[in-house]
């Protein structure tokens, strides 16, 4: 099939591009490169040896996404572009929403007069609130977001339901993404954080590095075993495959696909910490602070769904994200060295 991948060159996007490619989809890029670089074209060409096409420049500009459409037989559209950061997104919610829900509300209309109907879209657990059971199941209830960046979320997966509702031509699949960690294993792409890494892994990593002193552990006093968060780590590789399955099964289908990308397994900080540290033979100073607004205690998915539906498995455990993490965080390093 020919896929267009909004937010190819970023994180997730690219380790997608790369099973993409891999299985023989040809590929085009359509990305603004506000948090990623083009460096990461070549890297995915070293990577599978393949050619993908690139356009460097914004999902809400509708007259390129309509000289995108004209020119290339898309038949699938995979839609990573948006901004993540939940800090970000407090102090600017304008321009989340503009990016998040704006860009998609352009992709969809672009499709729609280009004739293109299936679409991928990367959503989040945070559209699940603060869950009141567990493990999270698709059918509970979504919307009690609690920061911008998950409401443009929440707000997009709403707007899709309703254009599908609308036209039958639609399949739409909403990916509801758990804690994607890890990289390719070649160490050639991976995930690039702009400033001061928020997230966990990130942050781990660059404390491991000795470029951040010491990681605060964010509340020791949560109803869980060790009393710090618990969350479902997933392989960024897994979620890859995950997305090519789901476009292979629901291609030729009409309306709306939602599925959990998760192991269904959580693993507290403690433990994250502790399995960093024996699998990659390297000590990561930490304190504990208050817990950070916003958290929630406990985070993980029920992931039987895609596995039914899509035969998807993942195939990499903890050990094998975390040993990943730092294999790209280490050559990373050396290149910039260089
Ligand atoms: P990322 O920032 O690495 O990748 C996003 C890419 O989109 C970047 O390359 C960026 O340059 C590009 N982009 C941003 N706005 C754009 C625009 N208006 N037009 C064109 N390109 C634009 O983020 P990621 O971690 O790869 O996340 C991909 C998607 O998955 C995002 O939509 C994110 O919200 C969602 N998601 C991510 C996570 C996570 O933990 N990383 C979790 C759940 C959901
Ligand atoms: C966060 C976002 C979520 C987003 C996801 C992926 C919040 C509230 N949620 O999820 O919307 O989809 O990232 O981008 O920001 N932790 C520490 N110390 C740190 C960093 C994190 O103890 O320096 C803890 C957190 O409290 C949590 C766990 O580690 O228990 C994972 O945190 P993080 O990686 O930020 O992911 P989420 O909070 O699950």
């Amino acid at each position: 099939m020919n896929v267009l991948v909004t937010g190819g060159t970023g994180y997730i996007g690219s380790h997608t591009v790369v099973s993409l490619l891999e299985n023989n989809h040809q590929v085009i890029v359509l990305d603004n490169l506000s948090n990623s670089s083009v460096d990461v074209i070549d890297r995915i060409h070293k990577i599978c040896g393949k050619e993908l096409i690139f356009y460097q420049g914004d999902v809400r500009d509708f007259a390129l996404l309509q000289d995108i459409f004209s020119k290339h037989n898309i038949d699938a559209v995979m839609h990573f572009a948006g901004l993540k950061s939940v800090s970000e997104s407090i102090n600017n919610p304008i321009e989340y929403y503009e990016n998040n829900v704006s860009g998609s509300l352009s992709l969809i209309k672009a499709m729609k007069e280009a004739g293109v109907f299936t679409l991928i879209f990367s959503s989040t657990a945070t559209v699940y609130g603060n869950p009141a059971t567990l493990p999270i199941h698709e059918n509970m209830p979504t919307g009690n977001t609690s920061n911008p960046y998950g409401t443009s979320k929440y707000i997009v997966e709403r707007i899709l339901q309703d254009v599908a509702a609308s036209d039958k031509r639609l399949s739409v699949v909403i990916l509801r993404y758990f804690n994607p960690i890890g990289a390719h294993t070649s160490a050639l792409i991976g995930e690039l954080p702009n400033g001061i890494p928020n997230n966990l892994l990130p942050y781990i990593c660059q404390v491991a590095m000795g470029k951040l002193q010491q990681l605060s552990v964010f509340g020791d006093d949560y109803p869980t075993a060790d009393g710090s968060g618990v969350r479902d780590y997933i392989h960024v590789m897994d979620l890859a495959d995950g997305h090519i399955l789901a476009m292979n099964k629901h291609h030729q289908d009409s309306g709306v696909f939602i599925y959990n990308l998760g192991t269904g397994r959580g693993y507290s900080v403690f433990e994250i910490i502790k399995a960093f540290e024996r699998v990659n033979k390297v000590k990561i100073p930490y304190c504990v602070t208050d817990r950070r607004t916003g958290d929630v205690a406990v985070c993980y998915a029920d992931a039987l769904y895609a596995n039914q539906k899509l035969q998807w498995q993942t195939r990499f455990n903890l050990d094998d994200m975390l040993k990943d993490a730092w294999r790209w965080q280490q050559n990373l390093a050396r290149e910039k060295s260089q």
